[in-house]
């Protein structure tokens, strides 16, 4: 049976994969002959990567699926503590690569590379972090949540979310910062 909860966090798992793949896309584009638009959606990812997950999905992981399912699979301990810190690194690591992209952008070429190196490997390690929820942590859950912890943990997501339809309202800013970047991105 799908789980409203787990199915949010799959939904919010493609947002970001598309976000990262704008990244790594505009990474292999390059300025060109257009710098200055080239920087303006650079920074527009890579605000977009910092606020979505920190305010979005991980204190969804964090307060209400994680906590839930580590007093039903303690053995689930390590992993779930990797994650966590993970979370807790993520908020650092993207500021240092936008403080690296103004670097490039203001002081020129010898610093292009640092952000690169920095940015692959950023993106890596979120790809990787996902992946680990969803191979993982994901398929766990759905064997040792029974049905009352089902409502429990669906519910728990549908208050963090409108209260009416139960339903993460799509915010209106993000929809349109994803847009243009997306746009910003093809063209
Ligand atoms: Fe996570
Ligand atoms: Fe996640």
């Amino acid at each position: 049976m799908a789980h409203s909860s787990l199915q949010t966090i799959r939904d919010e798992h493609k947002t970001l994969a598309a976000m990262l793949h704008a990244l790594g896309q505009l990474m292999e584009r390059g300025p060109g002959d257009t710098p200055e638009r080239y920087f303006d959606v650079m920074r527009a990812t890579l605000f977009y990567i910092d606020e979505f997950p920190e305010r979005l999905h991980h204190p969804k992981e964090s307060q209400l699926l994680f906590p839930q399912l580590l007093q039903l699979a303690p053995q689930a301990q390590p992993v779930l503590a990797r994650l966590e810190q993970e979370h807790a690194d993520c908020e650092h690591r993207i500021r240092e690569l936008q403080h690296l992209l103004l670097a490039w952008e203001l002081l020129g070429e010898s610093r292009r590379q640092a952000f690169e190196g920095a940015a692959r490997l950023y993106l890596e390690r979120y790809l990787q972090h996902m992946q680990t929820e969803e191979r993982e942590v994901l398929p766990l859950a759905e064997q040792v949540l029974t049905a009352p912890d089902w409502a429990a943990l669906d519910a728990a997501f549908a208050r963090n979310c409108d209260p009416l339809s139960g339903k993460y309202p799509r915010d209106p800013l993000y929809d349109r910062l994803f847009t243009r970047i997306v746009r910003g991105t093809a063209a």
